[in-house]
């Protein structure tokens, strides 16, 4: 396993994302990637299954230390009172005691940035989690952040796979000795996979598309990827990917589709993105 190194906090560079798993099969899901060697897990208050996920990591019966675990405060909750509370209310959801990183879920321009991050950083203090951060922020956000934090904010969790440039904000992230973890970082299993220069690269590896995406993403310095699947057998796929590498025409012609600047996840509610 890689592990982002930023500040303190060791990520490691695969996580499992949880978005949409829910109930029994989301407490199994989470069980069965710690058994398949995933030590990192994604949720959110906003998943609606931080219960479960907590449940899961119980089950597989993994010591508390060897697992990396995440949530985040949705957008609604930034200023101070309701930022601490939500975050009191995911800790106790999640039952673990303090989370590994605590994250803003998305920026909310009618709460002021530094009365957010100050409440966020005090959720350290108040030993809800060991580390905190930010998510979907633009290089913008992120100096601000960066420069008001008491406590080092260790990565921006950002849509990124070879269909969507992230060069500015992981720019930013490396000015900030911060990570960038990748979400949707398979493109939800879309369009991506089939393109010509992933299933060529797939078919010289012997490797799957998303292997070979997840791979591309983890060989950027400071970078992870949490992939979400509901198929327990593609838990081990999207985890085996640190026994090749990428060849220098595969990885620059994978970021040669970056151009195509094409954003999944761009709700009402998002910030103005980063020019590309
Ligand atoms: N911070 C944020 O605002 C934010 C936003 C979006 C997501 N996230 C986080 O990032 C995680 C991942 O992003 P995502 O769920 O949007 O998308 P994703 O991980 O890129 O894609 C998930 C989709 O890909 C399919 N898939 C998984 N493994 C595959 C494989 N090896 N081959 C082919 N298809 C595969 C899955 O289908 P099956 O279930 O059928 O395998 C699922 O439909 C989320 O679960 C969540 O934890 C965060």
């Amino acid at each position: 396993m890689k592990f982002i190194e930023a500040g303190t906090a060791r990520i490691p560079a695969i996580g499992l994302g949880t978005y949409t798993l829910e109930g029994e099969a989301c407490v199994d899901m989470v069980a069965r990637a710690i058994e398949a060697g995933y030590r990192h897990i994604d949720t959110a208050r906003m998943y609606g299954n931080e219960r479960e996920v907590g449940e899961g990591i119980r089950k597989s019966g993994i010591a508390r230390g060897d697992i990396f675990v995440t949530t985040k405060v949705w957008w609604t909750d930034l200023a101070e009172k309701d930022l601490k509370a939500a975050a009191a209310d995911s800790i106790d959801r999640i039952g673990l005691g303090a989370v590994d990183l605590m994250l803003i879920h998305w920026p909310n321009p009618d709460v002021a940035l530094e009365e957010s991050i100050d409440a966020l950083a005090s959720t350290v203090d108040d030993g809800l989690t060991k580390h905190i951060g930010v998510a979907n922020f633009t290089s913008t956000l992120l100096d601000e952040a960066a420069a008001m934090s008491d406590h080092p904010l260790v990565c921006n969790q950002v849509e990124y796979h070879p269909f969507l440039p992230q060069a500015q904000v992981l720019a930013a992230c490396r000015r900030h000795d911060m990570g960038l973890v990748a979400y949707s970082p398979i493109g939800r299993g879309g369009e991506v996979l089939n393109h010509p220069v992933i299933r060529s690269a797939a078919e010289r590896h012997g490797k799957s598309p998303a292997q070979i995406v997840l791979r591309w993403e983890i060989e950027q310095d400071g970078v992870g990827a949490i992939p979400r699947t509901s198929k327990p057998e593609r838990l081990a796929e999207n985890l085996e990917i640190f026994d090749f590498e990428l060849y220098e025409d595969e990885r620059a012609a994978i970021t040669a589709l970056t151009r195509r600047n094409e954003r999944l996840v761009d709700p009402s509610f998002a910030p103005n993105w980063d020019r590309t």
